[in-house]
């Protein structure tokens, strides 16, 4: 153990796992491609103001997870706790939704959230972002649900669900923000110190609340689908229409209302059977009211965010790892052949194979046992008899079979 370790909530990617990042991220990569979505990359940093905004000020996000400091010129900035915010500002900043033409983007990369950490929760974690800004119809958000589950389809995750709900819009959401404050506020007594606390500030969390007694409570109460507007309830219903038309299964759940107060109708989020307390792969939904709350023009919205860190927890679970297999190990077995061998295996790898090999003391017996726990299928060796012939001798790991190569002429490798 280092004198230094690791931030707690910060974790490495060890090697091994990284072949499942490349997986995912390839995969996301793939998925823009065909679907017909741009890379955004987003700073890291952003002014705290933009996620207090944007965001909103009552959400546990910006009240108590974001890691806000001041810069040596005493501005206020926040390592970004989600994507969609700065990518708003960014398409406003650089005008990317000029063109009158809805504009598709994807960012991947790491978020920072002050939590508890936890299995599947971590302080650094990372999104696939994916935001279409300048369509408010629903047929969008259906491409949106439907890029995602085809990419957690095709990363064969198991056991995943969409659950879906309708957070309604400025028209319908007041009003039923109203009613719903004062159902509970005649429940008060019966909801957790957290809920007693929101019900005047955000009363929508209220109805995901994970207390057992606040979602008795919840369960009897009015729910935003029943108080929806003819125009939220329409899009809805186009929504549900296009899922089932592509063939998508989802569930309505009327107590879906997400952490983050820049959403607007469509909301929602996949859960997997395979995580435990942090079940949420993934969560989106509309938010049409953003690019106006950062000072821009109305300019709808609607994207989600995948969790790498859950996402790869069930892949580990349901994928086997396959390592690299070299093509070559090249052993070294004198002092005089590590150029020769050096040499060597970068012409091989400029041929586009793959070689390993180790430029450190070693004898052949522990060689050869390094090539077969790499799982080479094929090694070289090289000591002061074959360096005198100008040649190597090459042996295949599953026949044992050996002959002698040239050392000059690489055409035979
Ligand atoms: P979110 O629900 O806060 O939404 O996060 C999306 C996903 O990120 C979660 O479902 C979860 O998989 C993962 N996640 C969140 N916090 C953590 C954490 N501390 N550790 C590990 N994974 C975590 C958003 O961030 C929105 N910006 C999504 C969105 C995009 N909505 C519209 N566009």
């Amino acid at each position: 153990m280092p004198e230094i370790t690791a931030v707690r909530g910060f974790k490495d990617i060890l090697p091994d796992q990284a072949q499942l990042w490349c997986l995912a991220e390839d995969k996301a990569r793939d998925l823009a491609r065909r679907f017909g979505y741009s890379e955004l990359r987003v700073p890291l940093l952003e002014r705290t103001e933009l996620f207090a905004r944007g965001i909103g000020e009552a959400t546990d996000i910006v009240e108590k997870e974001m890691y806000t400091f001041e810069d040596r010129s005493g501005d206020k900035i926040t390592l970004r706790p989600e994507a969609t915010a700065g990518m708003a500002r960014a398409v406003l900043e650089n005008n990317l939704a000029q063109t009158g033409s809805p504009v598709r983007l994807f960012c991947l990369g790491p978020m920072f959230r002050y939590e508890r950490p936890q299995k599947g929760r971590q302080r650094q974690f990372h999104q696939l972002d994916v935001e279409v800004f300048g369509d408010e119809g629903p047929f969008i958000d259906a491409e949106v649900i439907a890029l995602l589950c085809t990419f957690l389809t095709e990363l064969e995750l198991p056991e995943v669900r969409v659950e879906l709900n309708s957070l309604g819009c400025g028209q319908c959401r007041p009003a039923f923000r109203e009613k719903l404050t004062s159902f509970l506020t005649s429940r008060r007594s019966d909801l957790c110190p957290d809920c007693q606390r929101r019900l005047l500030l955000n009363p929508l969390r209220v109805l995901d609340c994970k207390t057992e007694t606040c979602q008795a409570v919840a369960l009897n109460g009015p729910d935003m689908a029943g108080n929806l507007c003819p125009d939220c309830r329409a899009h809805l219903a186009s929504v549900t229409a296009s899922l089932e038309n592509l063939n998508i299964p989802y569930r309505i759940n009327k107590r879906l209302v997400r952490g983050l107060d820049y959403y607007t109708r469509t909301a929602f989020e996949v859960h997997s059977g395979r995580l435990g307390a942090q079940n949420a792969v993934a969560g989106g939904g509309r938010y049409d009211g953003l690019c106006r709350q950062l000072g821009g023009p109305d300019l709808p919205g609607i994207g989600f965010a995948v969790g790498l860190e859950r996402l790869i927890l069930i892949m580990n679970q349901t994928r086997a790892l396959k390592p690299h297999i070299p093509d070559y190990y090249v052993a070294v077995l004198s002092p005089e052949a590590l150029g020769p061998g050096l040499a060597l295996a970068h012409k091989l790898r400029l041929k586009g194979l793959t070689v390993s090999a180790d430029w450190t003391a070693g004898g052949l017996k522990s060689r050869l046992k390094r090539a077969d726990r790499l799982g080479a299928k094929k090694v070289i060796m090289l000591g002061t008899d074959e360096l005198a012939q100008n040649m190597a001798t090459v042996r295949n790991m599953e026949t044992k079979e050996q002959h002698t190569m040239s050392l000059t002429d690489h055409s035979a490798y």
